[in-house]
């Protein structure tokens, strides 16, 4: 992987080393055992967005049957209002190729890949590309329906060539998303790679691993699945103009010190295998319940989301008064508020749609994203600033231009 126009460094105490830094940045030293990258501009536009829901909702009335809260409390704290899960007996219709390459068009139960697949297409068809023209697909998800990644098998069912696409699933939790795209453009960055398109996708299924008898979390998460298609313009800028679109800089950080405070962990039943001797205990595989201390990630978003997207901003040479839109992580209405009051951003210019969805993890930014754009809302060369947060901890940030 090339890092054309940024750095990658470990940062430890007061030292940073730097891997291939070609360009100096202006990473700032949090604490020990902190992994930051950060750069400007890269080659890449974002010409492509879609995404998909499942068709069941659950409200906040519909909690206050679960649990003792009420709707009154989770709008206020958290400005969720309805959620959407996947409860895996719905039906969508997936199009696969066949042994001998016809396609066939089948009903197959909902999951977390039958909305790739729907959202992928959406993007696909918004850009205008062919999927036997996209080089990368990089599925971000932290709860796939395959252990070993989904990403290989969505780009199978939309017609990517596998004989020319690489597809690789990518875990970084909320931050999934936005390190997917700014891993994306490193490829298509520049001249010389060969990869001219890819396709990312942000993807989860958290309530899966929802802890439902803990009404500090449960009542948070959502499912939904979104995608981008992201093309390499070999210049900053197209032919015919003097705008620059795409990846003008980024920044991302992560931060294993907090890991604590949002985690979801391998948990296996012992078996026994009766191997000669004593034999060898082995566990079958599972996955505890998501635990999360809702108040120290909260502190944590509200004070590193900010000063990420500073980062960005710096590394992109944009000023704040010159964002058109905020789009972060969709977790909490209050930590959208607190950012943008952080970095003078009024809420007008903030880009929202979690009281219909809730944290839908890696998938928030491209599903409001997706609706923003489509209801002509973010329009071609719009400066749009994407911070994405969470579980690691990691958080990122890109700045783009539209278009
Ligand atoms: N309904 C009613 N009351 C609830 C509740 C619920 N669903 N969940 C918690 N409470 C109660 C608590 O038990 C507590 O009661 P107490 O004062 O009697 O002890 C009270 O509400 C306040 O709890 P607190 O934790 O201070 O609430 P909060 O304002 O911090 O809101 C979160 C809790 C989880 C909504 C908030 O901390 C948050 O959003 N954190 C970030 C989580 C996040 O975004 N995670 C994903 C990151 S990718």
């Amino acid at each position: 992987m090339k890092f054309l126009l940024g750095s990658f460094a470990l940062l430890s105490g007061t030292t940073t080393t730097a891997f291939s830094p070609v360009q100096s940045n202006t990473n700032v030293i949090r604490s020990p055992s902190q992994l930051a990258a950060s750069g400007g501009k890269m080659s890449v536009r974002p010409i492509g967005i879609g995404s998909a829901a499942p068709s069941t909702l659950i409200t906040n009335i519909d909690l206050e049957s679960v649990h003792d809260t009420s709707d009154e409390w989770i709008q206020t704290r958290t400005g969720i209002s309805e959620r959407r899960v996947l409860v895996h007996d719905g039906t969508r219709s997936v199009i696969h190729a066949s042994a001998d390459g016809t396609k066939v068009d089948s009903e197959v139960n909902e999951n977390l890949r039958t909305l790739g697949i729907e959202a992928a297409k959406d993007a696909l068809a918004m850009s205008g590309i062919s999927a036997s023209d996209i080089d990368l697909v990089i599925c971000a998800t932290s709860s796939p329906d395959d252990l070993f990644g989904d990403a290989p098998s969505i780009a199978h069912a939309i017609g990517c060539d596998s004989s020319k696409c690489a597809a690789f699933d990518l875990t970084a939790a909320c931050s999934g998303f936005l390190f997917g795209i700014i891993t994306a453009a490193q490829f298509l960055n520049g001249q010389g790679n060969g990869a001219k398109n890819a396709l990312v996708l942000g993807a989860d299924a958290l309530t899966r691993w929802v802890d439902w008898e803990d009404r500090n979390s449960c009542i948070l998460f959502g499912e939904g699945a979104g995608a981008m298609v992201l093309k390499s313009s070999g210049d900053f800028a197209e032919p015919d103009s003097d705008e620059e679109y795409g990846i003008l800089g980024y920044a991302m950080h992560s931060n294993g010190g907090g890991y604590m405070d949002l985690k979801c962990n391998y948990r296996g039943e012992p078996k026994k295998i009766s191997t000669p001797g004593e034999g060898i205990v082995v566990h079958d595989g599972s996955y505890d319940m998501m635990t999360m201390n809702g108040r120290k990630v909260y502190s944590f978003a509200t004070r590193e989301v900010p000063t990420v997207l500073d980062e960005a901003l710096k590394q992109a040479g944009i000023s704040v008064e010159e964002v058109d839109h905020l789009l972060l992580h969709q977790a909490n209405i209050r930590i959208m508020e607190t950012v943008a009051n952080r970095l003078g951003i009024p809420m007008e210019k903030v880009i929202t749609n979690l009281y219909k969805y809730g944290n839908t993890s890696a998938a928030s930014i491209p599903l409001a994203l997706d609706e923003a754009v489509r209801t002509g809302r973010v329009k071609k060369g719009d400066v749009i600033a994407c911070a994405g947060f969470g579980a690691g901890l990691s958080w990122g940030a890109a700045i783009l231009k539209w278009g």
